[in-house]
C-alpha cells in the first residue's frame, strides 16, 4: 500500500494533486484514471445508510437499508456489545451498497435538550458518548469500512451552525466537549474525522489548526483524513494548513484552480498539499481493498437484529402496581391510541434519514401479539399536523374507557426536532399533551410510548402507570414496543440524557442559542446530570435512570487499594443479584468525586459502567478498571491533565441519582507539577504550599533591613485580608519599601529556586 501510494505521489501532477483535496462530486472523493486511483464513496449514517440511487445526487432518494436506533436510543442501551453488533450490521450493508466510509457517528456533547439534532448524538456525558462512539466505530470498521467521527468540534446546537461561535473555556472544552472524540480515536482511530460547520472561540472548526493538527494529530495520534462537513470550508488554503485534508461536497473547480495557482506563484507550500493528498490516498487504498463486488446483506436478518436493539433500548419511566408488562391472559381488549402507532416517527430528519427496507407498525404487531385472545381498538387520538382535534379526543377517551388497558403512542413529531433547527422549548404537541391528559381521566390503566430524539417535559406523568421511553427506535421500533410492552423483552434502558421538570432548569437556559453570532458555554464543565447535581435541582428523570421488570440488589463493592498513585489503577468489584422472578439485565455505573480540590469540580462524573444479564437469582460481579485520567481535571494554567492528591470517594449504583455503594480511596499524586508563583501569584496560593510564616519570613531586604514586619503573620485578621491579594503588592506594603530586586529574591525563594 505504501508502495502504491509513493508511486502515486511521484506521478501525479500539481493539478491533479489539489482535485485530490476537493470531492469528485457530491458523496465521492476525486478518481484520477490516468494513474488508475479509484474514488470512493463516503455516505451518510449514522444509523444506516443514505446511498442515493444513481443519478440522484443531493436527494433523499435512496436505496433502501436497515434504519436501526438513533444514537440517543442506542446510547439508552449503555450495551457497548450491542453498539459494536450496530456497526457491524452497518459495515456489511456499505459493502453490499458499495460505500467506503459511513458518514458517522455522532459524538457531540447534549449541551441543550433543545438541540434540533440531539437525536443524532449519544449522550450529555462524554463518557458514555465516548464509549458508544468507540464499539461502534469498532463495528463499523471491522469490515473494513471507514467512519467518520463528527463533527469535530463542539457543535452542539443547529441555530446557525454554519457561522454561530461556541465560545468555550479550555477546561470546559477538554474535560466535556473533546473528551468523547478523544476516546474513540484512542480506542478505535476512525479512518476520518468530520470537522464541524461552526467556530470555536473564533475559528472555524475547518481552520482550528490546534483542534485539528495539535489535539487530533499530535496529542490523540489520529492518522486517517479530516473531512469537511458539507460546505464548512470557508477558506480552503487556510484550511489544508490547519490539516482539513478533504473539502466536500466536490466539483469545486475553481477551488482547485485557484490553490493549483498558489502552490505554483509560491503562495502556498506544495509539501502541506503532499500531506493532505497522501492521508487521503492512504484511506482510498485501505478502504479499496476491502470492496467486496456483489456483496449482499441478509434485509430480513438485519431487521430483526434492528427489532432487538430497538427492545434493548427501551427505557422503563414508570410501572405502578406492575401494570407492564400486559398479561394477555388476563386482559379482553386494549385500546392503542396515537398515529404513531400506525406512522411509527422511528428516525430523525435530515441527512440522517435513510430509506428503510420496512417499517413495523406497533398496532399490527399488536394484533399479531395478541391474537384472537384480546380485542385490539385502534384510535387516531391527535391528528397529523399540530392542532388539538377535540373529535379525536373524545373518541379516543371513548374507546379508552372501554377497554381494560391504553396504551398511547405519542412524543415529537418530525416537524418539533430535526438537523438544521433547534426546538423552542421541550414540550410535546398540545394534541399530545391533552390526549394522555383526557385518556388517563377516563381509565386508569393507561401506559404511555414515546418516540422522541431528546428529552420532553411530561405534564401529565402523575396520570399514566406507566411510561416507556422509545426514543428515535429505527424501522422494527413499533414491533420491538409490542415486545417489551407484552414482556417479551424486559426493558434494561437507562437515560443517557437528563429530563428536566422543566425548561428553565436547563444548564444552557440562559445562554442557549447565543446571539451576534457567539453562543457562551457559560455553564462550563456542569452540563447535564453535572449541572442538576451541583445546583441540587431535581430533574423529572436523572441520567443513567431506568426501571426493570424485576428487580436487582447491589449487593457489595470492594477495590483494590485504598491508598494508590496516578500510576496505579484500581479495581473496583461490584456484586449484582437479580432479586425479582424475570431474567433481566442491570447497568452498574461508577462514578468518581473528588472529595477535596483545589479547583471547582462537579460533585461526581460517569468514569465506568457494565451491563450484565441475571437469571431470577443470579448473582454476578462485575469488575470495572479506573486510572489517572478518570480522577484527573485539565489545568488549563499547565495545559496538562492534573491529578491531585487527596481522598476521592469511588460510587456505585444503577442511576445517577441512585448510587448506594462508596469506597473511599487516598490518592498520592506523583505529579509534581507546582504552579511557579509570579508576582501576581495570590497569597493564598503561597499559603497552600508555606505557612505564613515561612512565607513572609522569606521576605526580607538586606539593603534596607526591611522585611515583614515581626510576628505579622499571627495577625490571624491580617492573614485572611492578604489571602487574595498578589504577592507582588503584598511586598510592597509592608510598611518599609521593598527594593524590586527583594521582591524578586522572595518570589525565587518561594519557588525554591534561590
Ligand atoms: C450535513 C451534516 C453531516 C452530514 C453531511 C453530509 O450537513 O451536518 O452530519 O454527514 O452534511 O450529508
Amino acid at each position: 500500500m505504501e508502495q502504491q501510494l509513493k508511486e502515486w505521489m511521484e506521478q501525479l501532477t500539481l493539478e491533479e494533486k489539489a482535485a485530490l483535496t476537493v470531492g469528485g462530486d457530491f458523496w465521492h472523493t476525486r478518481s484520477i484514471e490516468r494513474l488508475g486511483i479509484p474514488s470512493i464513496s463516503l455516505n451518510d449514517g449514522p444509523h444506516g445508510i443514505r446511498k442515493p440511487k444513481a443519478g440522484t445526487d443531493v436527494g433523499f432518494d435512496s436505496l433502501p437499508a436497515t434504519c436501526f436506533p438513533t444514537a440517543s436510543a442506542l446510547a439508552s442501551s449503555w450495551d457497548v456489545e450491542l453498539l459494536e453488533s450496530v456497526g457491524q450490521a452497518i459495515g456489511d450493508e456499505c459493502l453490499a451498497l458499495d460505500v467506503q466510509v459511513l458518514l458517522g457517528p455522532g459524538v457531540n456533547i447534549k449541551r441543550s435538550p433543545r438541540g434540533g439534532r440531539n437525536f443524532e448524538y449519544y449522550s450529555e456525558d462524554p463518557v458514555l458518548a465516548g464509549e458508544m462512539g468507540a464499539a461502534f466505530v469498532r463495528g463499523v470498521q471491522s469490515r473494513g469500512i471507514g467512519t467518520s467521527l463528527k463533527h469535530f468540534a463542539c457543535n452542539n446546537q443547529e441555530h446557525e451552525r454554519m457561522t454561530i461561535s461556541s465560545e468555550v473555556d479550555e477546561r470546559t472544552l477538554r474535560e466535556i466537549y473533546l473528551t468523547a472524540f478523544e476516546r474513540v480515536i484512542k480506542q478505535s482511530q476512525p479512518m476520518t474525522v468530520m470537522a464541524a460547520y461552526n467556530k470555536v472561540n473564533g475559528i472555524y472548526a475547518t481552520e482550528h489548526r490546534e483542534l485539528l493538527e495539535q489535539v487530533l494529530r499530535e496529542e490523540w495520534g489520529f492518522t486517517g483524513f479530516v473531512v469537511s462537513d458539507w460546505g464548512a470550508v470557508n477558506d480552503k488554503a487556510a484550511s489544508l494548513r490547519a490539516g482539513m485534508d478533504l473539502q466536500m461536497p466536490g466539483r469545486d473547480e475553481e477551488t482547485v484552480q485557484r490553490l493549483t495557482d498558489m502552490v505554483r506563484n509560491g503562495e502556498f507550500p506544495e509539501t502541506v498539499l503532499n500531506q493532505s493528498v497522501e492521508r487521503i490516498l492512504r484511506i482510498v487504498l485501505a478502504t479499496m481493498r476491502n470492496r467486496k463486488p456483489g456483496a449482499s446483506f441478509d434485509a430480513e436478518a438485519h431487521h430483526a437484529v434492528a427489532r432487538q436493539v430497538a427492545a434493548e433500548c427501551f427505557v422503563l419511566l414508570k410501572n405502578e402496581g406492575g401494570l407492564l408488562p400486559l398479561q394477555p391472559d388476563k386482559l379482553r381488549s386494549v385500546s392503542v391510541i396515537g398515529q404513531f402507532a400506525k406512522q411509527p416517527r422511528y428516525q430523525g430528519s435530515g441527512s440522517s434519514q435513510i430509506e428503510p427496507t420496512r417499517v413495523d407498525t406497533a398496532i399490527e404487531q399488536l394484533k399479531k401479539s395478541l391474537g384472537d385472545q384480546v380485542t385490539v381498538s385502534y384510535a387516531d387520538g391527535y391528528p397529523g399536523e399540530d392542532r388539538v382535534d377535540e373529535e379525536l379526543l373524545n373518541e379516543a377517551a371513548q374507546q379508552a374507557a372501554e377497554a381494560d388497558v391504553a396504551v398511547i403512542f405519542a412524543g415529537l413529531p418530525p416537524s418539533f426536532e430535526s438537523e438544521g433547527f433547534d426546538r423552542r422549548n421541550i414540550d410535546m404537541p398540545a394534541s399530545h399533551n391533552r390526549l394522555i391528559e383526557e385518556v388517563c381521566r377516563v381509565q386508569p390503566n393507561t401506559v404511555v410510548v414515546l418516540s422522541n430524539g431528546s428529552a420532553v417535559a411530561m405534564p401529565w406523568i402523575q396520570g399514566p402507570k406507566a411510561v416507556l421511553e422509545g426514543w428515535l427506535g429505527g424501522q422494527a421500533s413499533g414491533a420491538a414496543a409490542a415486545d417489551v410492552l407484552l414482556g417479551a423483552v424486559n426493558p434494561s434502558g437507562k437515560l443517557s440524557e437528563t429530563f428536566p421538570m422543566r425548561l428553565e432548569d436547563a444548564p444552557d437556559f440562559l445562554n442557549f442559542p447565543g446571539e451576534e453570532g457567539k453562543v457562551r458555554y457559560g455553564e462550563g464543565l456542569y452540563v447535564g446530570y453535572r449541572y442538576y447535581d451541583k445546583k441540587r435541582i431535581e430533574p423529572l428523570f436523572p441520567f443513567g435512570y431506568g426501571l426493570s421488570y424485576t428487580t436487582f440488589e447491589l449487593t457489595g463493592m470492594n477495590v483494590n487499594r485504598h491508598h494508590m498513585t496516578d500510576r496505579d489503577t484500581l479495581e473496583v468489584k461490584v456484586c449484582v443479584r437479580n432479586t425479582g422472578a424475570r431474567p433481566g439485565s442491570e447497568v452498574v455505573q461508577l462514578y468518581v468525586q473528588d472529595a477535596e480540590s483545589r479547583m471547582a469540580r462537579p460533585i461526581k462524573e460517569l468514569k465506568a459502567f457494565a451491563k450484565v444479564s441475571l437469571q431470577p437469582g443470579e448473582e454476578k460481579e462485575v469488575t470495572l478498571v479506573l486510572q489517572d485520567r478518570d480522577f484527573a481535571y485539565y489545568d488549563s494554567e499547565r495545559s496538562t491533565w492534573c491529578v491531585e492528591s487527596g481522598e476521592f470517594v469511588i460510587l456505585a449504583g444503577t442511576s445517577s441519582a441512585d448510587l448506594p455503594l462508596r469506597a473511599s480511596v487516598m490518592m498520592e499524586s506523583t505529579q509534581k507539577v507546582q504552579a511557579r508563583f509570579h508576582a501576581m501569584s495570590l497569597f493564598k496560593d503561597v499559603l497552600k504550599r508555606y505557612t505564613a510564616a515561612e512565607a513572609l519570613q522569606m521576605l526580607a531586604d538586606p539593603s534596607t533591613g526591611g522585611g515583614a514586619p515581626a510576628g505579622l503573620y499571627k495577625d490571624e485578621f491580617l492573614i485572611t485580608f492578604m489571602m487574595d491579594m498578589p504577592i507582588g503588592k503584598i511586598a510592597k506594603m509592608m510598611g518599609n519599601i521593598q527594593s524590586e530586586q527583594a521582591i524578586a529574591d522572595w518570589i525565587s525563594k518561594l519557588n525554591g529556586e534561590a
